[in-house]
């Protein structure tokens, strides 16, 4: 049965190991860990998660913009679960973005990365499936793939100065309607 799984915070030792491999994709513990993460990004209004920030320290993945009191300007996909997830191709330039993490909550950041992404990765059915993503979504995508390597948004900010509280972000950020760009 799907259930809501507790979100990892930013201090616990799993969040910064690096992930291992799914070995199967068919195993059933890897099925409802998929049904349990999109369940649970859904829940707490988020727009991906690592399987790391629920205590499995495994190389997955689920990307699921949507709008939603965190993200008001999210494009609209259906839930995505990537498994052994790799960078093939990335542009060359950057945009710098607000970003939040489930697993820190009450902070949000302004983080470059790269504006297009290209990905390989297993799909559910473990079908080897490639996709383009861009601006919002391929940030999603970068931010979620850090979590399989142990990273947080607040490696990636360039300064601490690109650093907000969530309250601060929601009053000078989203409510002049810039979203910056996200
Ligand atoms: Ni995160």
């Amino acid at each position: 049965m799907t259930s809501e799984r507790p979100i990892l915070q930013l201090g616990h030792p799993t969040l910064r190991q690096v992930a291992q491999p799914v070995k199967s994709t068919a195993d059933a513990q890897v099925q409802q860990l998929i049904d349990d993460l999109i369940l649970t990004v859904q829940a707490a209004s988020g727009v991906g998660l690592a399987a790391p920030q629920v205590g499995q320290s495994l190389q997955l993945l689920v990307v699921a913009s949507r709008p939603n009191p965190r993200y008001p300007h999210a494009p609209v996909m259906e839930p995505t679960a990537l498994i052994n997830p790799r960078l093939i191709a990335h542009s060359e330039d950057t945009v710098k973005g607000w970003e939040g993490c489930l697993s820190i909550p009450g902070i949000r950041g302004l983080v470059p990365r790269y504006r297009e992404v290209e990905v390989e990765y297993l799909d559910p059915w473990g079908a080897v499936q490639r996709v383009i993503w861009t601006d919002f979504v391929a940030r999603i995508f970068q931010h979620e793939s850090d979590h399989l390597a142990g990273k947080v948004f607040l490696d990636r900010v360039e300064s601490t100065a690109d650093l907000m509280t969530e309250q601060e972000y929601q009053t000078r950020v989203l409510a002049e309607g810039s979203g910056a760009g996200s």
